[in-house]
């Protein structure tokens, strides 16, 4: 079979899955909101499937045994973040200022809350610190969702004093890729 872009989202279980993903992401980001107090259509209206993305990684085993990250520490530039990793594993996370890997489960969706999540809550959730690393002989795959906003809507903090000013993700989104061009890295939220 020729796979275009288009059957390989339709023909492969990609398709289910983003569309089960978007649902929940929605509905994690309200109760999330809900329990700080704020019972609103903010991500309903901003969020719209068109602005959110799903990202196939592929890892290819990497036999060198040293620190090479299959995907470098960053926190994610969304509001939260709904992975799935196969049974290989190669997810670590921050906890209490040490790495710990992430057991990998084929059952189960990893959920991590993303800068604009920090943000909109006043840093009530904090964006966690994540990376990839590599297998030395296994070949990796993970799904992520990306519940993301439009470029315009505008990211103010649910409580006040706000801890960040009021910024555009299209704005946060250039500021990423221009800390990137000059420090190599992403800085995050400032
Ligand atoms: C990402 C990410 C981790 C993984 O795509 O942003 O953090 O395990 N992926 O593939
Ligand atoms: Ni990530």
């Amino acid at each position: 079979m020729i796979l275009t872009p288009r059957n390989v989202l339709t023909s492969t279980p990609m398709e289910p899955f983003a569309t089960k993903v978007a649902i929940l992401a929605q509905k994690l980001a309200e109760i999330l909101a809900e329990k700080l107090g704020h019972k609103s259509s903010f991500f309903q209206e901003s969020c719209l499937p068109s602005n959110c993305y799903l990202r196939l990684n592929r890892y290819p085993p990497c036999p060198i045994p040293s620190d090479i990250y299959g995907l470098m520490p960053h926190t994610d530039s969304d509001f939260l973040t709904i992975l799935h990793q196969d049974q290989v594993g190669g997810l670590q996370l921050v906890k209490d200022g040490q790495w710990i890997a992430v057991k990998p489960n084929p059952e189960a969706l990893v959920i991590n809350i993303g800068d604009l999540f920090q943000a909109w809550s006043n840093d009530c959730y904090k964006s966690v610190k994540h990376c990839a690393v590599t297998h030395p002989t296994k070949e990796r795959f993970s799904a992520a969702y990306f519940l993301c906003p439009s470029y315009e809507t505008v990211i103010e903090s649910c409580s006040l004093p706000s801890v960040y000013r009021k910024f555009s993700f299209r704005e946060y989104r250039q500021k990423v890729q221009e800390d990137v061009q000059l420090h190599g890295y992403k800085v995050g939220l400032s």
